[in-house]
């Protein structure tokens, strides 16, 4: 076992930073592989708290940790996380690396991010507003600016200039009064990139070399499957791929290395944005999940949206990134529900639905079927050992495993690092140091 992934298996939030940071230590490096700073991550450990959006969790860790040719960064947003993260006592040196391939958002993509989700007025996908859809576009175009292009002034002016040129003109029409001079971006870039030269590599020359040398690579996968580009409510999406079909695309490195994933599931599903959600409730239920659960986004504040476990959506995900085990998350946040109803299939139109369609307005109209499972009404919060779960605990993350195809391989009980249940090694994880 040398390389893993580990993903979101719902629509982002499920607690992935947790898990990477728990497992981080067990790996030589840890790397983003798709999304940038819409991505939210929260350790805590005893008393510290940390919220990264762009850092990899390894650093928290002080592992080796790699922004990927795969990653959208805002150079600014970048440099405040390094202080951030360094004024909680983990200063970011040289175990930082920033690929030379990974695309720039610029201010033209945060404006045009933001006119267009106004000018869709009802119809917006409720974007983190940071850019992350255009500048994906621009790449896709090849008119990106890369974080190499940073380093060859002649170039940079030129094709700074070449992009205000094009979506300047967008976003005068999408009635955005501020577009910035080009001047003034090139200058800000060169010198965001001059203080983060230092970190900047061919990020995948130098995971090829360390994991032909035998080193151990945990990717660290951001938002989860449904927002996916392709295979998520489409376009109530992100713009990157969040399968596990994403990491060698967005770190250079060979689709055979990897060699297992662990997807990251909630006890319950939460979603932030527009889009459908066919477990959502909008009762007092839900209100009780938002507020048990903390249910607000890392990123933007915002108050997510909540509802029961839907074993379509996290079945699909297994499905789709071939994971070899789940990791359950917030069980204790479900502690004083009397029952806890599951989603196991949908209605629509008379007939019994088992996959996501593939239209978000027919998404809309799924009715979920549910089974609902006995609560255990005493806390979990801090259990560490399984079989001190109560057993309706028990048979809620077996029936779990049942529905989406997997074991569960880890159950938080809690936001810390130490309120966890390990359920023994897994195969995929044998050979790897055991966590502390
Ligand atoms: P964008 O990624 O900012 O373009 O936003 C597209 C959709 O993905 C919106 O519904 C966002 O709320 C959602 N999204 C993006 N990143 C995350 C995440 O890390 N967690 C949850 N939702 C996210």
């Amino acid at each position: 076992m040398q390389v893993l992934a580990v993903l979101g298996g719902q629509w982002g939030d499920e607690g992935k930073g947790k898990v990477v940071d728990l497992l981080a230590e067990r790996f030589d490096i840890v790397a983003r592989y798709h999304g940038g700073h819409n991505a939210g991550h929260t350790v805590k450990f005893g008393s510290r708290h940390f919220a990264l959006h762009l850092l990899p969790a390894g650093i928290v860790r002080g592992r080796p940790s790699v922004i990927g040719p795969g990653v959208v960064v805002d150079l600014d947003a970048l440099e405040a996380e390094i202080e951030q993260v360094a004024a909680a006592g983990v200063p970011v040196g040289d175990q930082l690396l920033l690929s030379d391939r990974a695309v720039v958002i610029l201010p033209y993509h945060r404006l045009v991010d933001a006119a267009r989700e106004r000018a869709a007025g009802a119809a917006k996908i409720g974007t983190t507003l940071r850019g992350i859809g255009p500048a994906y576009e621009s790449l896709a175009a090849r008119t990106a600016i890369r974080v190499a292009d940073l380093f060859r002034a002649e170039t940079l002016a030129a094709r700074v200039a070449a992009v205000h040129a094009e979506t300047g003109a967008l976003l005068r029409a999408l009635g955005e009064p501020g577009v910035p001079e080009p001047e003034t971006v090139t200058a800000s870039l060169r010198a965001a990139a001059a203080r983060l030269e230092r970190h900047v590599v061919d990020t995948g020359r130098f995971l090829r070399d360390r994991l032909r040398a035998g080193a151990t690579l945990l990717a660290e996968g951001a938002h989860g499957a449904m927002l996916d580009l392709s295979a998520g409510t489409y376009p109530f999406v992100t713009s990157s791929h969040c399968t596990s079909g994403a990491v060698a695309c967005g770190l250079s490195i060979a689709p055979r290395a990897l060699d297992a994933s662990l997807l990251v599931l909630k006890a319950y599903s939460t979603r932030v944005g527009s889009g459908p959600f066919p477990t959502e409730l909008l009762d007092a239920t839900g209100e009780f999940l938002r507020k048990r659960g903390n249910e607000y986004g890392t990123s933007t504040g915002r108050p997510r949206r909540t509802g029961w476990f839907d074993a379509v959506v996290a079945r699909t995900a297994v499905e789709l990134s071939g994971a070899e085990a789940v990791a359950i998350t917030k069980l204790d946040c479900l502690d004083e529900l009397d029952e806890i109803p599951i989603s196991v299939a949908y209605r629509l139109d008379g007939r019994t639905v088992t996959d996501i369609p593939p239209l978000a307005e027919d998404v809309a109209r799924l009715e979920p079927v549910l089974e609902t499972l006995p609560g255990w009404k005493t806390t979990t919060t801090g259990v560490t050992r399984y079989e001190d779960l109560p057993s309706a605990a028990r048979r809620y993350v077996a029936r779990l495993e049942d529905v989406v195809g997997a074991p569960a391989v880890l159950v938080s009980t809690g936001p810390r690092r130490e309120e966890t249940v390990w359920r023994g090694d897994l195969p995929f994880l044998q050979g790897l140091p055991s966590p502390r």
